[in-house]
């Protein structure tokens, strides 16, 4: 798919991975739609990117917001093509901690908002997708957001790592349903990245963890994320599949 042409919606747009995302769309010539929960965040972020974005609060959760949010953006870009799903939430915990168990609606609300959010959003894309005129056989990309917790969550990832494996086991299955309306669907899995995300760390923690990345021995920069977004785009042939992202970091 040609960059210059895409019709985003973005989920989780407003800050971090996916706010690079949609400036690095902006800056190739398309469209996009922040659906995110942060009014304020998605009201500084469209005020950067200009007339060719829009923001729509959104809780990625919530079916009906989801389903409203694509229909008002397809209205506002004249169709959806694009799909990236960036809205996540840590959720970090022990199942047994000082402070008790682990409330069941605790681990429930990380899986909505990370994995129901992420089937909320694909459902919602796909839909206005199926609508499209097949460019060069292709109507739509839908790009979703794993993480290398997917296959070696740490102590206290317990409920993220099963929301970010559920979302690498997706892939395939929805790669294959969509075949049949030229719609591809992708997925990165991120080792550590400088976003809003990772900034309740202190400075000592992130030095460790960047001691522990192998090359280049750094966090990664949002704007490496949007390449590879930027990549999947471009290239047909890459479909069903879940990319590590991550410099050759393993979690211990
Ligand atoms: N930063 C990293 O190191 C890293 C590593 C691996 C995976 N990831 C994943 O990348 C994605 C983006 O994270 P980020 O680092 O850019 O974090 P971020 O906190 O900067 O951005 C996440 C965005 O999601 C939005 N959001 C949260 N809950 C939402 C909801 N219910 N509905 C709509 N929007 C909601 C937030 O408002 C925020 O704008 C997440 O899925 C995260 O799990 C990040």
């Amino acid at each position: 798919m040609n960059i210059s042409s895409t019709k985003a919606i973005i989920s989780g747009g407003a800050s971090g991975l996916g706010f690079a995302c949609a400036k690095m769309l902006i800056d190739n010539g398309g469209s996009v739609t922040l659906l995110d929960i942060n009014k304020e965040q998605g009201a500084k972020a469209v005020a950067e990117l200009g007339s060719k974005a829009h923001f729509i609060v959104t809780d990625i959760s919530q079916e009906q917001q989801v389903e409203s949010a694509a229909d008002k953006a397809a209205e506002l870009m004249e169709g959806i093509n694009l799909a990236i799903g960036c809205a996540g939430i840590l959720g970090a915990g022990l199942i047994h901690s000082k402070k008790g168990p682990m409330p069941a609606d605790y681990f429930q609300k990380v899986v909505d908002i990370n994995l129901v959010g992420s089937f909320l959003l694909t459902r919602a894309a796909s839909k206005h997708m199926q609508a499209n005129d097949a460019n060069n056989g292709e109507k739509g990309v839908i790009i979703h957001t794993a993480s290398i917790a997917a296959y070696e969550g740490q102590v206290g990832q317990t409920a993220y790592s099963a929301t970010k494996a559920a979302i690498t086991g997706m892939i395939l299955p929805l790669a294959r349903e969509f075949a049949r309306i030229g719609v591809r669907v992708m997925a990165i899995a991120p080792g550590v990245f400088e976003t809003p995300m990772m900034e309740k760390i202190t400075p000592e923690i992130c030095e460790q963890i960047a001691a522990g990345i192998p090359n280049p021995s750094r966090f990664g920069k949002p704007v490496e994320f949007a390449k590879t977004v930027k990549h999947i785009i471009e290239n047909q042939y890459l479909n069903g599949n879940t990319i590590r992202l991550d410099a050759a970091a393993r979690l211990q």
